[in-house]
């Protein structure tokens, strides 16, 4: 298993990408600013995006693993990866997602704590309604990672 970080020819990951972020303009905003890194066991099973928003502040755009690899650990080992290059390059991790217990319970099991609510992010943000597990999201919930 290895995370290669990707800086060339990155909208051939936009399939994956779009698991975890469905509109594609939405991706584009964060796609080439954005570090992506990708993680390949025998071939490509998961994706991540980390952007730069201040001196001190680093976030996690968008996690995807394909369905059919899903539950099987490339998450964690992407996160933890993540948490390891970012540790002492900034002091705080964020990381955005709608409210999905499941995505939050993921990424509170990875370390990370309740940060703060954007109201009505997919509303205001996204051109359609999102659903997830059948339920619309709507706000958007951040998680954060603190370094010393
Ligand atoms: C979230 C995601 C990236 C996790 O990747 P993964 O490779 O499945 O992660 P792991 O195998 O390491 O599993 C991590 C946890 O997620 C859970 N999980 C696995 N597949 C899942 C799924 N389809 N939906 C929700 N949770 C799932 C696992 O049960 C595990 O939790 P556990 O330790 O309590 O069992 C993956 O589910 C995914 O790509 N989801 C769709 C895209 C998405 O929503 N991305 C997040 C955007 S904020």
């Amino acid at each position: 298993m290895e995370i290669r970080e990707i800086s060339t020819n990155k909208e051939k990951y936009m399939d994956l990408l779009l698991l975890g972020d469905e509109q594609e303009n939405m991706v584009y905003k964060y796609l080439f600013k954005g570090n992506l890194f990708a993680l390949f066991d025998s071939d490509l099973k998961t994706v991540c995006i980390v952007t730069k928003e201040d001196k001190t502040i680093y976030e996690i755009k968008n996690i995807a693993t394909y369905e059919r690899y899903q539950g099987k650990g490339y998450g964690y080992y992407m996160i933890n990866y993540i948490i390891e290059n970012y540790k002492n390059k900034c002091k705080t991790l964020l990381v955005g997602t709608g409210e999905n217990e499941k995505i939050i319970n993921f990424y509170k099991k990875c370390g990370f704590k309740y940060s703060h609510v954007l109201k009505d992010f997919f509303i205001k943000n996204y051109d359609h309604k999102i659903f997830e597990d059948g339920k619309q999201l709507k706000d958007m919930v951040y998680l954060k990672m603190e370094f010393e």
